[in-house]
């Protein structure tokens, strides 16, 4: 089957730009030094492909996810990067056969985790971006969780204010500074594991010693802007549903793309806007009921987030069909 026969608008990927961005990376953070995560695609099938070239410990967002990998046999060493309280979830993760590690970074985290039988801890730093305690946290943090009986497995921290940035310069210097917390950290908390870093400082972060980046794997325009040598190949596929003199629309709105990053860009025009259903476009080259529009979604994460299904495609034709089955938390 082809592309172009299927219903819109669809979630597709490109399979051989799937394939060279994981060899990539695979090149640069072999095995187990890429923790890879999840959250970019929540996809079993994407996991199970990762986990096929050596990449066997994975980075997750919500428990959800680590406990769809360890239903899907993906369980051996899964890391929640993210702090939860929920004791029946943590009760889940702990319930998994294999290593749940999860990160905490306060007193209230470190006591859920203790109370629901968690096995093994990350101390997460605030290294500029999001969750995680001060430095001078961490090493008390670190003796409240072995007290509890915790493995103190390390320290995480990541670096999210410098991953979008599209000055190189600026993203070394606040990657830097916020390794700089990290590897403090890690003096006072101990534990063999320093993890972090992404797609954005997949080339500059000299101090983690597993890198969990995951939109690496199909990318989105937003990091396509910093020229990586990762390609682009995450497509939603539309079809043109009505013409104006001076625009277009096609089928596939914001709530087929993830829009926090902005507007998609499109092969065939310049889009305009986006709402619930529609995307305007000026065409480059006219438009006619009927026309097949392809659409990169500007943020890879919330796109797949949207659709149960992500075709897979070798020039036009349909490869696969991989189920987007760690959704939901
Ligand atoms: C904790 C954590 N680690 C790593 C990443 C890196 O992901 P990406 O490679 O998609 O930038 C993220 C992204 O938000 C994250 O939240």
């Amino acid at each position: 089957m082809e592309l172009n026969e299927l219903s819109t608008p669809v979630l597709w990927a490109d399979i051989d730009v799937f394939e060279k961005n994981l060899a990539t990376m695979s090149a640069a953070w072999p095995g187990t030094s890429l923790r890879p995560h999840v959250k970019a695609h929540k996809a079993t099938r994407i996991a199970a492909r990762q986990a096929e070239i050596g990449h066997t410990a994975f980075t997750c967002a919500t428990p959800r996810e680590v406990v769809g990998l360890a239903e899907a046999g993906l369980g051996s060493d899964i890391l929640l990067a993210n702090e939860t309280v929920d004791p029946s979830r943590l009760k889940a993760m702990a319930a998994i056969d294999g290593t749940a590690t999860v990160a905490v970074d306060s007193e209230a985290t470190i006591d859920a985790a203790v109370a629901a039988g968690i096995s093994a801890v990350l101390i997460d730093l605030r290294v500029g971006f999001r969750c995680g305690c001060a430095v001078e946290e961490a090493g008390p943090l670190a003796d409240r969780a072995r007290v509890g009986g915790l493995d103190v497995r390390g320290v995480m921290g990541y670096e999210g204010h410098a991953m979008g940035n599209l000055d190189k310069a600026e993203r070394v210097r606040l990657a830097e500074g916020a390794m700089e917390r990290l590897t403090r950290a890690h003096a006072d908390v101990g534990g063999d594991i320093v993890s972090g870093g992404g797609t954005g400082t997949w080339d500059i972060n000299t101090t983690v010693n597993e890198l969990q980046a995951g939109s690496y794997i199909l990318m989105d325009t937003a990091y396509t802007a910093q020229q990586q040598p990762f390609e682009q190949g995450l497509f939603v596929q539309g079809t043109v549903i009505s013409v104006a003199p001076k625009y277009a629309v096609c089928d596939v709105g914001l709530k087929a793309l993830g829009m926090d990053h902005g507007n998609p860009s499109m092969v065939q025009g310049e889009v305009r806007g986006c709402s619930d259903e529609h995307t305007v476009f000026v065409p480059h080259d006219g438009a006619s009921v009927g026309d097949r529009v392809t659409l990169t979604p500007a943020h890879i994460d919330p796109t797949m987030a949207q659709h149960s299904t992500l075709v897979m495609v070798q020039g036009h034709n349909v490869v696969d069909t991989w189920p987007i089955d760690l959704r939901g938390w």
